[in-house]
């Protein structure tokens, strides 16, 4: 016991110390590359053509990406005139970052794409160096506008501008104009110049000004900066920033919306009446994950305060606990229902990349509203996905005891989405939770005790992209704890045993789920992907996406399964498993 003790102090120690851990960054980066805007810089690799043969096996299937290149952060998604736009940061040279513009591609189910010509490209003096994050804005008179991040020199100085369509009949919106009265906004006096971007989507007050956010830092304490505007060009920063909290670093990708305390429904961004909360998200360049506080808008005050049920820091709530970074949400007019897309990066060297030809993925838009709790939110695929269901399997009422596993066949395991609802009698066996563990972060409890680790209540769940004779496999499993007075659900999305390359990053990602047990049932949707599993745990209360790259679980060689490795016999109460198909995808 003291020895267990002595491995979780440790690695709770190197977890909580941010400094060690990014010190190991810095290190690892200076072998390998150089860092610019937080992103890892290999200049050999930029400007590289692809291989003729994109096929590779890895290649997602139904997940959001270009024909080739690398891609990141998912820029002013909209929809306008009866068409779903998306912008993403693409490299048109390589499958690393570097030479960043605006890539488009227009949907009319955001599940089938078509890629437009590139949107946003370095061509005045306010981009020439880059053409960074950005939202987009719908203005009276159903006029969309782009706020993008202008790189103007060498040295990364940064400034908002603005686009606008050449075309508003055009509802492809084919062809963006950058005015000459651009930059809108410069960094002034007191703000870091090489850390002032990403402008969010704007909203209107009736007191007549639009106002954005900007990310930044200052003296390593995170921040989003206000701005005001009557006429939407020219911009006057607000006294104080909206919210800013120490010791986080800089802010990327803010996204700032109301949500709905009454029903599921989206809500228009500049929305401010009847019972509603705010949301604040933030992208952590130094620990690249996000996270989010539910929170009061004081618009008089122009002041931001989390609820104090939302932690304010790097511990709090994220959309997504694995692989997913630099999100954004809008407001779908059409359905009423607040997008929510982020990126999903490879875990796989840039060796690898540029061999693929292709890096980064978005994941599937996800519907975001407010849990009934007001506590957090909850997402779930959009409906259209469903369109793609070919094969299904059911299965129902199947006991798995200590030690069993069973195969859902019928479906290729490669390409599939799952639903399964598992069910125990009792959680009487459940595991008492050490008290010194609730402290311990849940990423470090999942990787100790992984999912064949003999326990009470679970771990149970799903084995996906598992090879025939399981030397390869991505479990997504829940474990219960007995607590002192309650039970704690842990999720985890364990990539340890995905394939046995040692380069991969292989995280056994995991958060704790505020999950209902009063039914003594808890609910899982893995949707698999070649090389994404994006999951969504108790209806989607938790989310988790991992990037796997395994050498044996491929193509049709891929097995999908069920399990139990806990005392307590787990029902399937109820599993629906479907093939995908193909979407038309670039
Ligand atoms: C986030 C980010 C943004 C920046 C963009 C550059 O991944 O660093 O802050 O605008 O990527 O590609």
């Amino acid at each position: 016991m003291e020895a267990l003790k002595f491995v979780w102090g440790l690695k709770g120690l190197i977890w909580y110390n941010g400094v060690v851990v990014m010190i190991m960054m810095i290190i690892i980066v200076n072998i390998n590359g150089s860092v610019e805007a937080s992103h890892k810089v290999y200049r050999e690799y930029q400007s590289l053509p692809p291989p003729l043969e994109l096929n590779h096996i890895h290649r997602t299937g139904f997940h959001f990406q270009p024909k080739h290149h690398w891609i990141n952060d998912p820029n002013g998604p909209m929809y306008y005139q009866g068409i779903y736009h998306l912008f993403y940061q693409y490299n048109p040279k390589g499958a690393v970052w570097g030479n960043i513009v605006w890539a488009h591609s227009v949907s009319t189910d955001m599940i089938n794409w078509k890629s437009l010509d590139l949107a946003i490209y370095p061509s005045k003096l306010f981009d020439q160096y880059g053409c960074w994050s950005g939202s987009s804005t719908i203005l009276p008179g159903n006029k969309p506008v782009i706020l993008y991040t202008g790189i103007i020199d060498k040295n990364n100085t940064q400034v908002q501008n603005y686009a606008v369509p050449a075309n508003y009949s055009d509802p492809y919106l084919q062809e963006w104009i950058k005015p000459n009265n651009n930059p809108l906004v410069f960094p002034g006096i007191g703000i870091n110049k090489t850390e002032f971007r990403d402008p969010t989507t704007a909203w209107w007050d009736k007191d007549g000004h639009w106002r954005i956010l900007v990310g930044s830092k200052r003296k390593g304490r995170g921040m989003v900066y206000l701005f005001r505007s009557r006429d939407f060009l020219k911009w006057i920063k607000a006294q104080h920033p909206l919210h800013s909290k120490a010791k986080t670093g800089m802010w990327e990708c803010p996204d700032f919306y109301p949500v709905s305390m009454d029903s599921a429904f989206g809500l228009e961004t500049s929305a401010i009446e009847g019972n509603i909360k705010h949301v604040l998200k933030v992208s952590l360049d130094e620990t690249r994950f996000e996270y989010y506080t539910i929170g009061t808008y004081f618009l008089e005050k122009d002041r931001y305060v989390p609820d104090n049920t939302s932690i304010d820091g790097w511990n709090g709530l994220r959309y997504d606990y694995g692989n997913f970074y630099a999100s954004k949400t809008f407001f779908d007019a059409s359905k009423n229902r607040r997008i929510l897309l982020g990126w999903s990066n490879e875990s796989d060297t840039p060796t690898e990349d540029v061999k693929k030809g292709w890096a980064g993925i978005q994941t599937i838009p996800r519907k975001v509203w407010l849990d009934t709790s007001g506590k957090q939110l909850v997402q779930w695929p959009i409906e259209e996905l469903e369109t793609l269901r070919r094969e299904e399997v059911h299965l129902s009422d199947h006991k798995l005891n200590l030690g069993d596993y069973v195969e859902i066949k019928g479906i290729t395991a490669i390409q599939a989405d799952v639903e399964v609802i598992f069910s125990f009698p009792s959680l009487d066996k459940a595991e008492p939770l050490d008290p010194s563990w609730v402290h311990m972060d849940a990423q470090t409890l999942c990787s100790h005790k992984g999912s064949t680790v003999q326990g009470g209540v679970g771990p149970f769940g799903l084995l996906t992209l598992a090879s025939k004779h399981l030397e390869q496999y991505t479990p997504i499993f829940f474990t219960v704890f007995k607590a002192t007075n309650k039970h704690v659900v842990l999720m985890c999305s364990d990539a340890t045993s995905s394939s046995l390359k040692k380069e991969v990053y292989k995280p056994s990602y995991a958060s704790f789920v505020d999950a209902d047990l009063t039914h003594k049932k808890l609910s899982l949707r893995s949707l698999i992907d070649h090389s994404v599993v994006e999951s969504f745990g108790a209806q989607g209360k938790t989310c988790i996406t991992s990037r796997v790259y395994p050498s044996r679980a491929v193509l049709m060689d891929a097995h999908l399964y069920a399990f139990n490795n806990g005392t307590e016999t787990i029902t399937i109460e109820n599993l629906n498993a479907w093939s995908l198909a193909n979407p038309q995808m670039n």
